[in-house]
């Protein structure tokens, strides 16, 4: 891939100063990473170069067959100024997954986070420092041959942008209301729900606009054979507390692994909470709270990070969760989640890597 070519911006940007207004990925630092693949000279011409728009030929494939895939992690800046990221090479081995189910070529993942880590040491000072924000960090790759047969392309651009964000929700850490979707479905057996396919959130806003004119922040998905069991939200992944037993979907195939689930997961279990992945049918979830044994239902993400759920609405049934609170679970990994990744606490399993 070769050596990396810095360009520096000429003209700063402004940053917001107040950094409760920040929202999620409005913004955008002064630089950005690019590398090219064709497929005689494989990914090269690696460069930071001053953010700025792309020029795409109008028939780029990207635009018409959606050949596209992507990541999300987060930097933060610890007490002491400095800047740390959350296992950031699992991101980029993900983005390997995603692109070979999408005909994508793969990138070397050890030069990417190197890449990455200049990029975040040029634009350190984009990071913001307010409780619950951070530089939220979006690697992307595109396939960009101009060409209208359907087919993968011989052309790509790997791009990273950066945004300082606030909480992703805008109800920010206030319990959200899910739509628990019975109609259209997300992923089925043998799709690519278990990738970050950007078309697989094109697909996903049809439910998305419903559930937002109705009220609700986000739509919870079923399975897409049998409309029963609880997949994802499609930001994150879910969790239920059920007679203080943590529950989250075992990954089938049609559920994306997410980096944060799986932290949860093994910060759960070094706490002693007993942890289980499984199938899980939205009748047990309602079930369980009829009988008063649903404690709390929480989903994970990198944006979401751990956002608790207060409500959750199926078939015209609604249940109220921990009387729409953050419950004592959420409120703990989340705790224990974030002061892992600020650098707060001890970073007992090797996740953390210092910029
Ligand atoms: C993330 O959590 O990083 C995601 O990619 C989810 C969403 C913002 C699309």
């Amino acid at each position: 891939m070769g050596e990396l070519k810095i360009t520096r911006t000429q003209a700063p940007k402004a940053k917001l100063e107040d950094e409760s207004k920040l929202g999620f990925g409005k913004l955008f630092t002064d630089h950005m990473f690019i590398m090219d693949f064709d497929r005689s000279s494989g990914w090269h011409d690696a460069r930071i170069v001053p953010y700025s728009d792309f020029v795409l030929d109008p028939a780029a494939l990207v635009f018409h067959y959606a050949q596209a895939v992507f990541e999300g992690l987060k930097a933060y800046k610890n007490e002491d100024g400095e800047v740390l990221l959350f296992r950031p090479k699992d991101n980029f081995v993900r983005l390997n997954r995603s692109a070979d189910r999408m005909c994508i070529p793969n990138i070397d993942a050890d030069e990417a986070l190197n890449n990455l880590l200049e990029l975040v040491r040029m634009d350190s000072g984009w990071i913001p420092t307010a409780p619950g924000t951070s530089l939220y960090i979006r690697p992307t790759i595109i396939a960009t041959e101009p060409m209208l047969g359907v087919r993968a392309s011989d052309k790509y651009v790997f791009f990273i942008i950066l945004s300082p964000v606030g909480a992703y929700y805008a109800e920010g850490m206030k319990p959200t209301r899910i739509y628990v979707e019975n109609e259209y479905v997300r992923a089925v057996p043998g799709g690519t729900g278990n990738t970050k396919a950007a078309a697989n959130y094109a697909a996903s806003l049809i439910a998305g606009e419903k559930a937002h004119e109705k009220g609700f922040s986000q739509v919870l998905w079923l399975d897409g054979v049998k409309h029963a069991n609880i997949e994802e939200v499609g930001s994150m992944n879910m969790f239920f507390v059920i007679d203080g037993e943590l529950i989250t979907p075992a990954l089938n195939g049609s559920i994306l692994p997410g980096i944060t689930r799986d932290s949860i997961l093994q910060i759960a279990r070094s706490m002693g909470i007993k942890a289980t992945e499984r199938t899980i049918a939205v009748e047990e979830v309602f079930a369980a709270h009829e009988k008063g044994l649903l404690d709390e239902a929480f989903g994970t993400g990198t944006a979401a990070v751990v956002s608790a759920v207060g409500e959750m609405t199926w078939n015209g049934r609604t249940i109220k969760i921990n009387a729409g609170e953050i419950g004592k679970y959420s409120q703990m990994l989340y705790d224990k989640l974030t002061g892992i990744q600020m650098g707060r606490e001890a970073d007992e399993f090797n996740w953390v890597v210092r910029v």
